[in-house]
């Protein structure tokens, strides 16, 4: 019998399985795996062998000057410091997110300030019509930026057209719209998507021009999302937020560049998008009507300090197993601060449901947050308020002990300049200079049994 040599892969997450199950064992999505072609690579020839190509060179030879990658700043402060300083020449970078969040927006804005300070930018767009693209310019008031358009799907004539044009940046809109004539399936398929980024990565590297793809984060179904092509790129961002807010965060979770774990903030507002240059206090609520269950994070967002309230509500659980709801957090470590509370504290949360929120639409992914996650669940659960203008930090192991959480006093003082007047940190951390009153506990029983009598 003839080997099977199909593959397959998950639409969702980009898990190559060896079989078509009808879910993805890496990222559980159900009726996301689709065959995949195979791309065929041509090995290297025997003329090639030996040849300059490939060649190694002995470290000490490259000169970092020779080497150092150029930068194009878009002039947006927010979107170039996401990227590590603007965008690299020879690069492939990736925005993905949710449709209607604002990508193009974005792209569209960032374009028309890089064809402004002089670079030459075209936009490709498969999903709208140019005409569509000029409205949105105009309405944005970039009618007269220096951008060329061009609504196109298919690779082949992208290529030519940026191999004619030759660029600086090229904007790619979306990747899932994009197919290419080598390719057996559907625009959108796992095969058609990483061939078409394949390509325009390939061409980015070799003509050094900056390559921007567009991709939908995907639901459901047999479109395939972003993170099928995250690995090919240098930077992969995400575009995120809350639909009913209008603050949106573009995270970089990948940079050859920068660094990862970056953010850039923006408001939507009726003129496209602004820059928060100072988000620090956006995401709080009024602090002057604290409520049982709200704590403050004081966190760090890549290079900056960021405050977050996390909220809880923990309420009886009427039948059956108890709810855990989390949003703009991580549900595994919840369940990992909810069994620390019960087997190192004595506070069980048993026959409870437990809902945890962080306000404004943000997502708070450093360890750092557990402490305070701690503390709004025991607060919930106590009734009791917080101690009043406190922020907390610091990251809990298992053993119920706190770990110093990095750059204590950067997060210290961003409170003391917010009005906040006292913090709970692990014992251990660099603590003083700030002029908030800071309160060191070793471990988490500590905390249940000072700040809330609790234990
Ligand atoms: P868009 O950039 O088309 O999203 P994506 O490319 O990620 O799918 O953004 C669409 C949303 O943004 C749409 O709901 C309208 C809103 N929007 C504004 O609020 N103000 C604006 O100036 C623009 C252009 C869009
Ligand atoms: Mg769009």
């Amino acid at each position: 019998m003839p080997k099977d040599t199909r593959t397959f892969a998950c639409t969702k997450c980009g898990a190559a399985h060896p079989r078509w199950s009808g879910r993805c064992g890496d990222c559980g999505a159900w009726n996301s795996i689709e065959e995949e072609q195979a791309l065929s690579v041509a090995g290297p020839s025997k003329k090639s062998l030996g040849m300059a190509k490939g060649r190694a060179v002995p470290l000490t030879d490259l000169s970092v000057q020779e080497e150092a990658p150029r930068r194009a700043l878009s002039g947006i402060g927010e979107l170039d410091r996401v990227l590590g300083g603007g965008l690299t020449r020879a690069s492939a970078t990736l925005v993905g997110g949710d449709p209607g969040i604002g990508k193009s927006t974005l792209l569209l804005q960032a374009a028309a300030m890089l064809g402004r300070s002089g670079a030459k930018v075209i936009y490709v767009s498969g999903e709208e019509a140019s005409a569509q693209v000029a409205m949105r310019a105009r309405r944005l008031g970039l009618a007269d930026a220096p951008v060329k358009l061009a609504a196109e799907t298919n690779l082949r004539d992208i290529l030519t057209t940026l191999d004619k044009e030759m660029p600086d940046v090229a904007v790619i809109d979306s990747i899932q719209t994009m197919w290419a004539d080598h390719v057996d399936s559907a625009p959108g398929s796992v095969s058609q998507v990483r061939a078409a980024a394949h390509e325009l990565t390939s061409f980015a590297k070799k003509r050094g021009i900056a390559v921007i793809l567009v991709g939908h984060v995907t639901k459901e179904g047999q479109i395939a999302g972003p993170r099928v092509v995250e690995h090919m790129v240098d930077t992969v961002l995400y575009f995120e937020g809350e639909r009913g807010h209008p603050f949106r965060i573009l995270r970089a979770v990948k940079n050859r560049f920068g660094p990862a774990d970056e953010i850039g903030v923006f408001e939507m507002t009726g003129a496209g998008l602004a820059e928060v240059g100072n988000p620090s206090a956006l995401f709080l609520s009024d602090q002057e009507k604290p409520s049982p269950g709200a704590c403050v994070f004081a966190g760090i967002e890549g290079t900056r300090p960021v405050l977050t309230e996390f909220q809880a509500l923990v309420a009886p659980a009427p039948h059956g197993t108890p709810r855990r709801t989390v949003v703009g957090w991580d549900g595994g470590r919840l369940a990992m601060i909810l069994a620390v509370l019960e087997a190192r504290c004595g506070i069980p949360f048993t026959g409870l449901d437990v809902y945890l929120n962080v306000a404004g639409g943000i997502r708070v992914s450093e360890p750092a947050a557990d402490l305070a996650v701690a503390c709004a669940l025991l607060s919930a659960r106590e009734d009791a308020l917080m101690p009043p203008h406190c922020v907390v930090f610091g990251e809990l192991s298992l053993s119920g002990a706190l770990r110093p959480a990095v750059q204590t006093e950067n997060r210290l003082n961003e409170a003391g300049r917010l009005g906040f007047k006292q913090a709970i940190a692990p014992a251990g951390s660099k603590l003083g200079g700030s002029g908030l009153e800071v309160r060191a506990f070793p471990d988490l029983p500590a905390v249940a049994g000072q700040v809330f009598g609790a234990g």
